[in-house]
């Protein structure tokens, strides 16, 4: 592969640009002066896409049709470009077959995007969005871990593992630079039309939604800690890795770590006029652990959202979405 030091051009492909975190790194790259590819499943759904037409108008965005099962779909997106970031990931929690529904697409669509790029040859660095739940699923007693990138998840078949390993070997044996952004639950304001999971997810101690606070107890309970970072750091991670010729290897992102009932104390001091609840009898009230940013920060990189702005953000984003009163 050519050295990440000739980009010149500035071009980026993004690989599933209607998601949440996809669609903020568009945002944020053609603000940096890259002309973008994505690529989508529906192009001609105008609510699927609403929110990329918008932000056409910050610079050179080109939406090209691609399904992670079809491998000759990504040859003309990736084409011209030197970067490419992979966020697409099937999305099905509620699938009876977890297997077909999601760990097989997730581990082809892997495939089939670093097969593009290995087949073009101007790209000089893929960046692989995987997961905190590729590090972090544990049976781990006791508190005081420190999870960082040695760590994988362990006894679960998560997709994330099983794509993100599949993309190493693949990587190593076809000269690809790779780089896999690991982050944790992402939330902040959104560009999608609808309100992402993840942010309803986190935010359902607030909203009172009882079968999101018990996923998020669950969450919990499967990974030790519930961990947080503000979407646009997330993105801002991304293009920092993909610029830093240094970097290589998996980098954790996360800004906080914390555990339901500690985040609930906080949420029910800063916005007392949502009487968010204090008392998790069922849920650890210390987190267990903690994901270490530290190998991202060592590289250079800062957060730049702390956690009460966190919500702030999002809380304000809820009332302009109607999810949340005054
Ligand atoms: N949000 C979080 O808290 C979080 C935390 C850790 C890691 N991540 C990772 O970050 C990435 C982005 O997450 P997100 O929250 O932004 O997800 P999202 O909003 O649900 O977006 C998922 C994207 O994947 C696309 N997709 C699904 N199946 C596809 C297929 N068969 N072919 C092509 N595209 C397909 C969707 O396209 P359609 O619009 O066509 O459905 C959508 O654009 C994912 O890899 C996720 O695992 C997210």
């Amino acid at each position: 592969m050519a050295s990440i030091k000739q980009i010149g051009n500035k071009k980026a492909c993004v690989i599933g640009g209607t998601g949440f975190v996809a669609s903020m790194l568009i945002k944020q790259l053609l603000e940096k002066g890259y002309a973008v590819n994505t690529t989508v499943r529906d192009p001609d759904s105008p609510k699927k896409i609403s929110h990329l037409v918008t932000l056409q108008s910050l610079g050179e965005l080109n939406l090209f049709r691609a399904d992670l099962t079809v491998e000759e779909d990504f040859d003309a997106p990736i084409a011209g470009c030197e970067l490419v970031f992979q966020l697409a990931t099937p999305v099905n929690f509620a699938s009876q077959d977890p297997e077909n529904d999601m760990i097989k697409p997730a581990i082809k669509g892997v495939s089939n995007v670093l097969k593009a790029c290995a087949r073009a040859k101007e790209v000089k660095r893929v960046i692989l969005t995987s997961s905190a739940a590729a590090v972090t699923i544990n049976e781990l007693k006791g508190t005081g871990h420190v999870m960082d990138e040695t760590n994988w998840s362990d006894g679960y078949p998560a997709s994330k593992v099983l794509a993100e390993k599949a993309a190493w070997k693949f990587a190593e044996e076809n000269d690809i630079d790779l780089i896999t952004v690991i982050p944790a639950l992402t939330i902040g304001p959104s560009l999608t039309p609808d309100i992402p999971s993840s942010v309803g997810l986190a935010m359902s101690v607030i909203t009172g939604n009882d079968f999101l606070i018990n996923a998020l107890k669950g969450m919990q309970f499967l990974s030790g800690s519930l961990s947080i970072t503000h979407v646009e750091d997330i993105c801002r991670a991304h293009i920092f890795l993909a610029e830093k010729e240094s970097a290589s290897g998996r980098y954790i992102c996360c800004a906080h770590n914390t555990s339901v009932p500690e985040l609930a104390k906080f949420l029910n001091k800063r916005y007392p006029q949502y009487k968010v609840p204090t008392e998790f009898d069922d849920c650890p009230s210390k987190a267990k652990l903690i994901i270490s940013s530290e190998k991202l920060i060592k590289e250079g990189f800062s957060f730049k959202h702390g956690i009460a702005e966190t919500f702030d953000q999002t809380v304000e984003y809820f009332k302009t979405k109607g999810a949340l009163k005054n």
